[in-house]
C-alpha cells in the first residue's frame, strides 16, 4: 500500500510522496526543515486532510529537531513558533489544526522536561496521530463496505484515497476494503478542476491496485449520472460542521446537488478528525482562496488570458441536507446529524 506520509528510515525528516509529480514521475521527499514543511502543505506536495494533519505534527518534530541543543525556553517558544506557522499554511481542513493542537497539548505536558525529552514525547505523539490515522481509514473502509455491492459504480471526486491519508484512505476505503474481499467495484474518478486531484492521483492510485477506473471531467458527472451508469457517489471532507454541512474539493456541492436530482445517494467518508464541533455550520468554515494561475496557467500552460479575473475557491461546502450519510470511523450516520459531542476528547480550542 501506498505510504503517503512516513518518518524517513533515520527518523529525522518526513517522508512525504510528492504529489505535484504525479502520476508522471514518483518522487519522495524528505522534510526537515519548517519552510520545508510549509511549502509542501502549501503547494499539495502533500495533501488531504488527513494528511496535512500527520504531516503538520510530523513535520513539526522534524523542525526542531535541529535546535534540540538551545536552552530550554528558547526551545520552547521555537515550538510554538513553528506550530503557529505550520498551522496556518492552509486553514480550510480541521485536520492541520486539530493535530498541531493535539502536539501543543503534549508540549504543555511535557514543558519542564529537557529539550531532548520534550521532542521525544512529541515525537511519540506525532507517530500515534499517524497510527490513528491509520487504524481510523481501515474502520471506515470497514464500515463502509457494506454500502458497496457486488458490481457496484462509484464515482468520486479530488483523491480521498491512500495519497490522502497515513492509511488506506476515507472515501476509497469501503472501494478497498469491498474489493480486498472479493467483490467487483468499478471507480469514476471526476478530474478535479484545477489541479487534477481526480485524474492525477485518485486514477493513479486505484490503476496501481488493480481496481477498474475511469476518468471524466467534473462537467460530464450529470450526463453520466443521467445514464444510469452511478450507483452511489462518495467523496471525502475537510471540515464537517457540527449540523454536517462539509466543506471538502470544490465541486463536491454540484456533485451532490446532481446525485439528489437524480437519486444516487450521496456519502461523505471521514475520520473523526474532520468533524469540528465548534463550527456550528457550512457558512462559519473557511474556505480556502488560492492563486489565480492555477487556473490561468494550467501546469504552466496560458489556459486563460494571462490578466483575466479568476475565481478559485479550493473548497466547497455541501449542506448536511444533501448528504445521505457519513461513513466515519465509528459506524455510518445518518441524518439528523448533531456532531456537536464529537471530539471532546482532541483537545482542540
Ligand atoms: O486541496 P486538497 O487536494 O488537499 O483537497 C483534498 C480534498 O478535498 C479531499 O477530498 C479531502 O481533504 C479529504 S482527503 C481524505
Amino acid at each position: 500500500m501506498i505510504e503517503a506520509v512516513r518518518w524517513s528510515p533515520s527518523g529525522d525528516a518526513v517522508r512525504i510522496i510528492d504529489q505535484r509529480v504525479l502520476p508522471g514521475e514518483y518522487v519522495e521527499r524528505d522534510l526537515r526543515m519548517l519552510e520545508e514543511v510549509r511549502d509542501a502543505i502549501a503547494t499539495l506536495a502533500v495533501r488531504g486532510a488527513p494528511a496535512i494533519g500527520v504531516a503538520g505534527a510530523m513535520g513539526l518534530v522534524a523542525s526542531l529537531e535541529a535546535h534540540v541543543e538551545e536552552p530550554a525556553d528558547r526551545f520552547l517558544d521555537r515550538l510554538r513558533a513553528h506550530a503557529a506557522a505550520i498551522r496556518a499554511t492552509r486553514p480550510t481542513a480541521v485536520n492541520l489544526p486539530w493535530a498541531i493542537d493535539r502536539m501543543l497539548a503534549t508540549a504543555n505536558r511535557a514543558h519542564e522536561r529537557s529539550p531532548r525529552a520534550l521532542l521525544d514525547s512529541l515525537r511519540a505523539e506525532a507517530t500515534a496521530i499517524l497510527e490513528e490515522d491509520r487504524q481510523m481509514c481501515r474502520r471506515i473502509g470497514e464500515h463502509g463496505e457494506s454500502l458497496i455491492a457486488e458490481r457496484a459504480r462509484v464515482l468520486t471526486h479530488c483523491n480521498a484515497g491512500a495519497l490522502a491519508t497515513g492509511g488506506i484512505g476515507t472515501a476509497l476505503a469501503p472501494v478497498y476494503v469491498a474489493a480486498e474481499r472479493g467483490r467487483t467495484v468499478a471507480v469514476y474518478a471526476d478530474e478535479t478542476r484545477p489541479l487534477l486531484q481526480g485524474s492525477r492521483l485518485t486514477a493513479w492510485e486505484l490503476a496501481r491496485a488493480g481496481i477498474p477506473v475511469t476518468v471524466l471531467t467534473d462537467g460530464m458527472a450529470a450526463s453520466l449520472m443521467r445514464t444510469g451508469a452511478v450507483d452511489l457517489c462518495i467523496v471525502g471532507a475537510d471540515r464537517i460542521a457540527a449540523n454536517g454541512d462539509t466543506a471538502n474539493k470544490i465541486g463536491s456541492y454540484a456533485l451532490a446537488v446532481v446525485a439528489r436530482h437524480h437519486g444516487v445517494p450521496f456519502y461523505v467518508a471521514a475520520p473523526s478528525s474532520t468533524i469540528d464541533p465548534a463550527v456550528p455550520d457550512g457558512d462559519s468554515i473557511v474556505i480556502e482562496q488560492r492563486a489565480a494561475d492555477e487556473v490561468r496557467r494550467s501546469f504552466g500552460t496560458l489556459t486563460a488570458p494571462a490578466d483575466v479575473a479568476v475565481y478559485n475557491p479550493a473548497f466547497d461546502v455541501t449542506p448536511a441536507a444533501l448528504i445521505t450519510a457519513f461513513v466515519t470511523d465509528r459506524g455510518i450516520v445518518r441524518a439528523p446529524y448533531d456532531f456537536r459531542a464529537w471530539n471532546d476528547a482532541g483537545g482542540r480550542r
